[in-house]
This record gives C-alpha cells, sequence and structure tokens, in this order.
C-alpha cells in the first residue's frame, strides 16, 4: 500500500473511531438493549451493533470497493482477504461494557490482500488510541511505543489468560498451563482480547494466550503487536488465517518458542 493512501486510509480511521467512541460514551447514560447471542454468556447490545452499522456505512461512503467484515453482521460476507478489508470489532470486551461500563474497545483492523497496513484500538472509556502501521511502527496516543525487549525471561513475565486455563480443557493438556501459571511471574486477565494485544505491545503483558479468537478479535492486535516489535502465532506456532477463528499466542519473542515447546500440549482429539 502507497504511504500516502495508508496515512489517509488510517486518519480516516482514527476519525470515526473516536466519533464512534464519543457515541458509546453517551450511550452509556441511556437504557440499552442486551441480548444473547449462542450462549447466555455470549452477550450482544444495541451499542454493538449501532457502531457497527456506523463504521460500515462510513467506509462504505467514502471506500465503496472497500470490504467489511465485522462481528455483527452489518458488513460484507467476506470469504477472500483480496482488495482492502475493513475487520471490525464495534465493542471488544461487550462483558466488559455491560457489567462494568469500561476496560472494552473498538478494534479496526485494516488488510491489503492479505496484509495488515493498520491496526487501531481504542480504549473508550480510558480514552487511549493504541495503533500500528505497517513499517512505522506502534503508537500510544500518538507517541511512539519502545519496541519490546528482547531479552524477556519467562519467570519475570506476566501473562494474559482467562479462567478456562483453571478448569480442564478439552484440547489442551491442563497440566503443561498448571506449570507455566506456577514458572511465569503471575497472570492477568482482562475480558478483551484486543486491550491484551495492546498490552503486549506496550510490553506491560509479555504473552496474551487463548484458544478460540474469531478475526475481528485479533485482526488490529497483530499489527500493532508486530509493529512493536512482537510476534503473533496459532498455539502450535503456525501462521494464523485471517478467515478463520484461531489459537492465539501474541508474545515477545523471547518467550514465544518456549512456551510453545515447553508448556503449551494439545491432547489428541
Ligand atoms: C470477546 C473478548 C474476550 C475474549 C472472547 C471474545 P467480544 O470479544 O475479546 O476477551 O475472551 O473470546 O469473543 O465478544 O466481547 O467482542
Ligand atoms: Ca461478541
Ligand atoms: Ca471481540
Ligand atoms: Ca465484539
Amino acid at each position: 500500500m502507497k504511504d500516502e493512501t495508508k496515512y489517509e486510509l488510517f486518519n480516516q480511521a482514527r476519525q470515526w473511531i473516536l466519533e464512534a467512541g464519543e457515541e458509546i460514551r453517551k450511550s452509556l447514560d441511556k437504557p440499552y438493549q442486551v441480548d444473547t447471542k449462542k450462549d447466555r454468556k455470549d452477550l450482544v447490545t444495541d451499542v454493538d451493533k449501532q457502531t457497527e452499522q456506523f463504521l460500515t456505512r462510513q467506509i462504505k461512503s467514502i471506500y465503496p470497493h472497500h470490504k467489511v467484515m465485522g462481528e455483527e453482521g452489518f458488513g460484507d460476507e467476506v470469504t477472500s482477504l483480496d482488495g482492502v478489508v475493513w475487520i471490525v470489532d464495534p465493542i471488544d470486551g461487550t462483558m466488559n461494557f455491560v457489567n462494568q461500563q469500561r476496560n472494552f474497545a473498538i478494534s479496526v483492523g485494516i488488510y491489503e490482500n492479505g496484509a495488515g497496513q493498520i491496526g487501531v484500538i481504542y480504549d473508550v472509556m480510558a480514552d487511549v488510541l493504541y495503533y500500528g502501521l505497517k513499517h512505522e511502527g506502534a503508537y500510544k496516543n500518538g507517541e511512539r511505543i519502545k519496541r519490546l525487549d528482547h531479552n524477556r525471561k519467562l519467570e519475570d513475565a506476566l501473562i494474559g489468560m482467562n479462567s478456562f486455563w483453571s478448569v480442564p480443557n478439552r484440547r489442551l493438556d491442563e497440566t503443561k498451563i498448571h506449570q507455566l501459571i506456577r514458572k511465569v511471574r503471575g497472570t492477568r486477565s482482562y475480558g478483551s482480547a484486543a486491550l491484551e494485544f495492546a498490552y503486549v505491545a506496550e510490553g506491560i503483558i509479555d504473552a496474551y494466550i487463548t484458544m478460540r479468537l474469531a478475526p475481528w478479535d485479533v485482526a488490529a492486535g497483530v499489527i500493532i503487536v508486530e509493529e512493536a516489535g512482537g510476534v503473533t502465532t496459532q498455539a502450535n506456532g503456525h501462521p494464523i488465517d485471517m478467515l478463520q477463528t484461531n489459537s492465539i499466542i501474541t508474545c515477545n519473542p523471547s518467550i514465544h518458542r518456549e512456551i510453545i515447546d515447553g508448556y503449551i500440549k494439545l491432547k489428541p482429539i
């Protein structure tokens, strides 16, 4: 992608995301509808839907040829990453939005022919904007994020992971994960994949590991983490596929192999 195009798209995306964030903050003063999707813990609100509709409308009004892949289904049926594709999670961390009214983010990744060009993650209530532009680095509120220290040791690391690891797991050897939990300095669980990616990029956690994320959970994050000097793969070390759900490990490269080889063991199906 040409530099001018990249800057133009980024400036547009940032403006729309900040506007959407403003609307979300206002929506907290009014009642909104909370529904469930595949089970009682899978929440969606009017605000998720309105935010995705707003972003899709804006994108299509200026870039009718771009495709939009959005969690709530207001974009296109995207089956290939040819051309420019905006991958949108209108609210990442809907459960936090509903129960806490904080700790959620808008996440937008812009891909060209499958290559991540621009990633934007907006922590709406904290008013913190993370972004990464291919070959141009990662930024937090306009300030360049320092590249990750590649000498991080696993025993000094903080790892983002959720509570599913503490109960028997269908796919993973949980005793290995328990060894990892004992080995590292500590674990954290924030309830927004996008924010966990941003925190890996910022270096305030050293890895985030999870077994099943959709493209919109990770599209912006992988770009920002990469631009900060981090790495993202499936839990087996293979590249992720932006058209599928993936297991994910995003982390400081100095501990990537050690975690995969030493602590992630898939159970035979
Ligand atoms: C969810 C959040 C959560 C993660 C889930 C995601 P949503 O996204 O990122 O942290 O554990 O797997 O689905 O549904 O709130 O956009
Ligand atoms: Ca959801
Ligand atoms: Ca999400
Ligand atoms: Ca969402």
